[in-house]
Formats: C-alpha cells, structure tokens, sequence
C-alpha cells in the first residue's frame, strides 16, 4: 500500500538524460527517498537472463516476477545497490546488454502491472523522488511535481559511455549510441505506458546543461510548487 499523504516529485525521460543523477542529488537536498524504477526492470532482466527464459515467453516472466524478492540500499555516494538472494548485483544490472533486455520485457502491459506495488512501496516518509519512464504517467498520477528531462541522443550517448567507462564497463561510443537508439524506439512506441511527458510535466532539455543546471533548475521549479501550495 502507498501512503498518498507523502509528496512525490516524478523525473522522467529516456536513457541517458541523467535522471538518476538529478533524483539522487534531489532525494538528498530534501532528504527524501529515491526510487531508481529502471532497476526494478532490470533486476527482472537479470533474474530472466539467469534462467534463460526467452524475453518472447511473457507468462514465463509473469511468473519469474512473482517470485523475485529483490532489495534495495542506497549507499554513501547516493548510489543504489540492490540485491537478489543476498548477492549484490549493482554492478551487473547496469551491463548495457540488460537495458537492452529489460526495454524488451517491458513491453508487457501484465508484467508493467505486476511492478507496480512493488514500486510504490517507496513512498514512504518525508517524501519520494521517483526516476523512470512513466513515473508521472503511471505510477505516481498525482506527483506533487513532475520533471521530464530530454536531451539528444548524441548527448545521452556521450553521458551513458562516460558513466559506463567509470564503472569499468568498457562499450564502444558507437554501441552507446546505437543501443541508445533501439531502446529510444521500443519506449517510446509500445501500447503500454510509453516513454512520455505527463500533460502537467515540466520539460526541460538538457542537451547543453550541466547536471549542476539541471539540478538548479529543479529545485527551483521545486520551490515555486511548494510556495503555491502554501499560498
Ligand atoms: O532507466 P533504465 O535505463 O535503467 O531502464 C531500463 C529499461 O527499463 C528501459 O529501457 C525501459 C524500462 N523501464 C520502463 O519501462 N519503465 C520505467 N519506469 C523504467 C524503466
């Protein structure tokens, strides 16, 4: 059950845009918690990859989902470090080739349902900054503030590769980019839930902003909401 008297600010938007960066610094100012919903399918992807069951066979991870109890820390750094049956898996969910899988197995309107407790579960108090896809369209309708981040694919690549490299996973720009590309795509074009800006989202681009801007950005647009709400 989510607690709907807790405030939650959505930041959407694809691959690459910096949206976990921005929702961490963010969970930290307000001191909130954070809710990073890409690793929810990408655990999903993991677990699926592990048993070998094909991303086509829906009620096979229908299934798989029902039986997943993964958890969820957020370290020091702000950084997310999640595990399944004890084992930390942090590191080997961020494998580009698992995005690839969770884009795919994301498709699923059932499977897409099947996480959405799961996800809401991290509304808790004081507050929760949610990163993802369709955090505003979906599973937190009724964000106090909904931030949709877009950049273009050129710029998320170069991000992405950056981020990966200082994770020791060593991918070609061009893969990045390409990969960038596909996911782009399948986000945004399936039935379910797609890759979105909520009618009441803020959008900002980012292609040519620093995270340091971006973040500026949303604090400030944080700050006018909670003074209208007062007012
Ligand atoms: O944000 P990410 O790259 O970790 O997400 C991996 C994939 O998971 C993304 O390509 C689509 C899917 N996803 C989704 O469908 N809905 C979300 N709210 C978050 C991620």
């Amino acid at each position: 059950m989510q607690n709907t008297a807790v405030p939650v600010i959505t930041i959407d938007g694809p691959g690459g845009v910096g949206k976990g960066t921005v929702a961490h610094l963010l969970a930290k100012k307000l001191n909130w918690n954070v809710l990073d919903s890409g690793a929810i399918y990408r655990v999903v992807a993991f677990a699926a990859e592990k048993m070998a069951l094909s991303m086509d066979d829906c009620d096979a991870l229908l299934k798989l989902v029902t039986t997943l109890t993964p958890t969820f820390s957020t370290d020091n750094e702000g950084g997310m470090n999640v595990f399944l049956n004890k084992e930390n898996i942090s590191a080997r969910i961020r494998e580009p080739h698992i995005g690839t899988l969770a884009s795919q197995l994301s498709v699923y309107p059932s499977l897409r349902e099947a996480l959405l407790s799961c996800q809401r579960q991290f509304r808790k108090p004081k507050g929760l900054v949610a990163d993802g896809r369709d955090m505003g369209t979906v599973v937190f309708p009724k964000a106090q503030l909904k931030i949709f981040l877009d950049a273009s694919p050129e710029a998320r690549a170069i991000r992405r590769h950056r981020q990966l490299l200082a994770q020791a996973i060593n991918v070609s720009l061009r893969d990045v980019f390409a990969q960038i590309i596909e996911r782009d795509e399948r986000d945004r074009t399936r039935a379910v839930a797609p890759l979105k800006p909520a009618e009441d989202a803020i959008i900002i681009d980012t292609t040519t902003l620093s995270v340091d801007d971006v973040f500026s950005q949303v604090v400030l647009h944080w700050s006018a909401r909670s003074q209208e709400k007062i007012a």
